[in-house]
């Protein structure tokens, strides 16, 4: 049984907002974006998986253990490819192209995207896999490439939509939550700036977890300022108040600025932003480079592109994207 070409794709996630504190068991916001990684798999009779992507090309054999690799660019994808063979029970050659309209190293979910659209393209060579899987897979390549991740990015990329996950690790989805979400989330409209920086997520998840070594008390109520923000945010989606969640992105964006990962870039992006009229903004994810998220009028998109690109920042506007992994048939 199986196919000789399989094809799947996973959005790209911005975190709106606890990023980092999320990681410490703090509650945290995500939003899939309108923008795709695409895993297109198929088999080869070489024994090797073989993954090509803008980051490269990598070749290892079937048996390697993820030591063998550990320094390759590609190294979450070829665990990600050989655990989906694992868990439906194939030891099968593969080669891997990855294609993304959106950016490597830029804090919206690259390296999540990808796995989770690996492991659903190879696992469609040989059957099929649930939902739950991907994300459980893709969580542990992100612990090869992380060492600690939430799961948070795994999450947002496999099941899509606008996602609560909880301080228990729980992963709720808003729009299935209660009918009032899902009428709020039609009225968000963000625009996503490239600060044109590579961030690292472990070095950034590092130098946070000195800074919570080294002042306890003051992370302690960093963290709890955080949760605040977040559980205010959720009231304010609900109620369709945008200038309110507008001015709880800026809140957080300051707040990880006093967490120490944020920078002049990121500072000037941010405040040109709320300056030419968005609601609020923020940095997204790791933090130390990356993008800027912000929510804005859905009619002001194109007068703040220009006003961006005047500045030498490139930006796309976006709004929820409902559809986590697909498989194409
Ligand atoms: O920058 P990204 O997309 O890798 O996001 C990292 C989010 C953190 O909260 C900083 C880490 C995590 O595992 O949640």
């Amino acid at each position: 049984m199986g196919r000789n070409i399989a094809v799947a794709s996973a959005p790209a996630k911005a975190i709106l907002f606890g990023e980092h504190f999320v990681v410490y068991g703090k509650p945290a916001i995500a939003t899939a974006l309108k923008r795709r990684v695409r895993a297109t798999s198929t088999v080869n009779d070489v024994g090797k998986i073989r993954v090509r992507s803008v980051l490269g090309y990598s070749s290892v054999p079937l048996s390697s253990d993820p030591h063998l690799y550990e320094h390759d660019p590609h190294r979450h994808i070829i665990y990600s490819a050989a655990s989906a063979m694992r868990l439906l029970d194939r030891q099968q050659g593969v080669d891997v192209l990855l294609e993304s309209d959106f950016p490597y190293g830029m804090g919206l979910g690259a390296s999540a995207a990808t796995s989770v659209a690996t492991i659903a393209s190879v696992a469609s060579l040989f059957g099929s896999i649930s939902k739950d899987e991907v994300f459980k897979l893709s969580l542990e390549a992100e612990r090869l490439v992380h060492r600690n991740p939430s799961g948070i990015d795994s999450a947002v990329c496999t099941y899509g939509g606008l996602v609560l996950f909880n301080k228990d690790g729980r992963i709720e989805r808003l729009d299935e939550r209660c009918s009032d979400y899902s009428y709020a989330l039609h009225a968000l409209h963000f625009m996503v700036v490239n600060s044109g920086i590579m961030k690292d997520t472990g070095t950034m998840v590092m130098k946070v977890k000195a800074r919570e070594e080294s002042s306890k008390e003051e992370f302690a109520s960093l963290a709890e300022m955080s949760e605040v923000i977040t559980m205010h945010a959720l009231y304010a989606i609900r109620g369709r108040d945008l200038a309110r969640i507008g001015e709880l992105l800026t809140l957080n964006h300051m707040l990880l600025r006093r967490l120490g990962v944020s920078n002049d870039t990121l500072d000037t992006i941010v405040y040109r932003l709320v300056k030419d009229g968005a609601y609020g903004a923020k940095l997204t994810g790791a933090g130390g480079g990356g993008c800027i998220i912000s929510l804005i009028d859905d009619a002001k998109g194109t007068t703040l592109l220009s006003a961006l690109s005047s500045y030498g920042y490139e930006g796309f506007t976006s709004s929820i994207e409902d559809d986590g992994v697909i498989t194409l048939d």
